[in-house]
């Protein structure tokens, strides 16, 4: 399973690649907003830090502002993803993308058939919410265990990379159902290597050894 970062913290990726474990990035425009910083000024330092797959999101939301934006997005680093909207233009632009050789990802993906239809259109990764679907009362994993067996049906290659995670059970999940990678907040990666019996038995550990040798 890839671990991308869902940021556009620069130190907050830097820390992760740091772990040694990191396979991608993926950002959108709430996050860059967040930041307050120039989009394709952030874009590069980010592709200076990681060399896997880094998602960079159109603003457009028409296919000819999606085609604008998303070339001179890819012209910034080999590892730009051009990230677009599950819509009927975001679509079009992904299979005239597909067809140029450009990578993208398909977000804001809340149903199967969205899934199905980017697949077909050739999309590199799909990006299906789980978190913002449970904050509705839906069961947000269900809609990875769909694609899963979508996907598998007909061999698609199109990669499920679970998105909106809000916390480790999340990834547990995720994990579970054979999503192929999962873009997780920064706290929540900090947090997959926590368990307080890992932290107690450590202590004692080191408390033994440290009683009988000083
Ligand atoms: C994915 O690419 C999105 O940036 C992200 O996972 C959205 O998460 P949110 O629902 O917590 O905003």
């Amino acid at each position: 399973m890839d671990l991308y970062i869902d940021t556009a913290n620069l130190d907050e990726i830097k820390e992760a690649h740091d772990m040694g474990v990191l396979d991608g990035v993926t950002t959108n425009p709430s996050l860059i907003a967040k930041e307050g910083v120039d989009y394709t000024k952030r874009l590069k330092e980010i592709c200076d830090v990681v060399d896997g797959p880094v998602s960079a999101e159109v603003i457009a939301t028409d296919f000819d502002g999606m085609m604008k934006e998303g070339r001179e997005a890819a012209k910034i680093a080999p590892n730009i993803v051009v990230k677009l909207p599950s819509t009927v233009a975001g679509l079009k632009a992904c299979k005239a993308f597909s067809d140029e050789g450009v990578r993208t990802n398909l977000t804001l993906c809340f149903q199967p058939l969205q899934a199905l239809m980017v697949a077909k259109a050739g999309a590199f990764l799909v990006s299906p919410f789980v978190g913002r679907l449970d904050d509705i009362g839906a069961e947000g994993m269900d809609l990875i265990r769909q694609i899963r067996v979508i996907y598998d049906n007909y061999g698609f290659e199109t990669k499920i990379l679970t998105a909106s995670i809000r916390h480790t059970m999340h990834m547990v999940d995720a994990a579970l159902a054979g999503s192929d990678v999962a873009t997780v907040p920064f706290s929540v990666i900090k947090s997959m290597m926590n368990h307080p019996l890992t932290s107690s038995g450590l202590e004692k550990f080191v408390a033994d050894y440290k009683k009988a040798f000083g």
